[in-house]
């Protein structure tokens, strides 16, 4: 069966609403035709300061909430990045297949460095990309399910899968993107013409899938729209009223058209109440079964555990392969 892996950061104390319709629905409905593998990055959240228990507490939290969304171990490889270490191994390798320049150019690095001042980025941050390039090339996937915003790590992934392939001998599946149409960029509630993001979102901007159902229900009746009143679909001049259109039409299955034709001589406030009424009916199954996952730790981390020791079959034979392709020397 084709093969698909995807992963998301333990770095908030709860995924939000991008990460779920942007990715792990898709994930989800992977697991019919796919072998699928979903890992939680824990190497990729330490490239900026992580409190170490928060980390620890947060990467079972991510792993419960991949399960209570969707993800069944029966069928998954559920694991964490740091319990196979050949992600790092294989990293060090494609790290030296990357230029310089080539990794200056990914925008994600740019944007969080602006941020803090170059000098306060790690080297972490800056390898970030190469890092995820591992991670996915380690299995050989045909796709990678991922929101927008992921697109140029994947096309990475892709061209260092090629340079290594050419240097080295066939060794890389060249990945896809799977990026779904619908979904594929959440915007911030307060700020509807940036992406919705836990590190860059302000509270209000934010929808969480731990948030308490009322709090959930009170930002989206303050969603930032527009003085028009309006409900048409239009990135551009309506920014605000398009993205909640979107979140409706990705939870509904509807299109937007549709949708748009029902809304006709309404007001915000109506799209505002079904928005958040389709939110929280999705999103609180989700909330209480991870607070149920997390009653008991002690599988989490064991089905973590059975997680790791499969990807690592996989892992540890293409890693293998690679060390043998640049000539390392075997230990005996
Ligand atoms: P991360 O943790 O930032 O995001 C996890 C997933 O959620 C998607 N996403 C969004 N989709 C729609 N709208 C949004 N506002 C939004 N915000 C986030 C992301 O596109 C992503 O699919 N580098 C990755 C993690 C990673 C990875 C990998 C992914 C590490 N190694 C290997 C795939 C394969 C990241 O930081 O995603």
């Amino acid at each position: 069966r084709p093969r698909v892996l995807s992963g998301m950061q333990p770095s908030g104390n709860s995924l939000h609403l991008g990460n779920y319709l942007g990715a792990l629905v898709n994930w989800v409905k992977t697991q019919h035709d796919y072998q699928t593998l979903f890992f939680i990055p824990d190497m990729h959240a330490i490239t900026v300061a992580q409190d170490p228990a928060q980390l620890r507490e947060r990467t079972r939290k991510t792993a419960a909430q991949y399960i209570a969304g969707g993800i069944d171990v029966d069928k998954s490889i559920l694991f964490v990045q740091s319990h196979v270490p050949e992600h790092a191994q294989l990293a060090w390798v494609l790290n030296c297949i990357t230029g310089f320049g080539e990794a200056s150019r990914m925008t994600q690095f740019k944007d969080k460095s602006a941020k803090g001042g170059a000098e306060a980025a790690s080297v972490g941050l800056f390898t970030y990309p190469v890092l995820m390039a591992a991670d996915i090339l380690l299995y050989r996937p045909q796709g990678v399910p991922v929101g927008d915003d992921q697109r140029q790590h994947v096309e990475l992934a892709r061209d260092l899968a090629k340079r290594f392939n050419h240097r080295f001998g066939e060794t890389f599946t060249v990945p896809e993107a799977f990026i779904q149409k619908e979904g594929a960029r959440i915007y911030d509630l307060q700020n509807p013409t940036a992406k919705m993001s836990k590190s860059a979102s302000g509270p209000n901007g934010l929808i969480n899938l731990m948030d308490d159902p009322k709090v959930t229900a009170k930002r989206i009746k303050s969603a930032v729209t527009d003085a028009d009143t309006v409900i048409a679909h239009d990135r551009e001049n309506k920014p605000g009223v398009t993205n909640l259109l979107e979140i409706l039409s990705t939870l509904t299955e509807k299109p937007i058209q549709s949708l748009v034709a029902d809304y006709e001589g309404k007001m915000y406030g109506h799209l505002k109440a079904d928005v958040s009424e389709a939110v929280v009916a999705r999103i609180e199954p989700i909330r209480s079964r991870t607070l149920e996952l997390l009653d008991d730790p002690g599988e989490l981390d064991r089905l973590l555990a059975q997680g790791a020791a499969k990807a690592r079959g996989i892992a540890a034979e293409t890693l293998a392969d690679v060390y043998a392709k640049v000539g390392f020397l075997p230990p005996m």
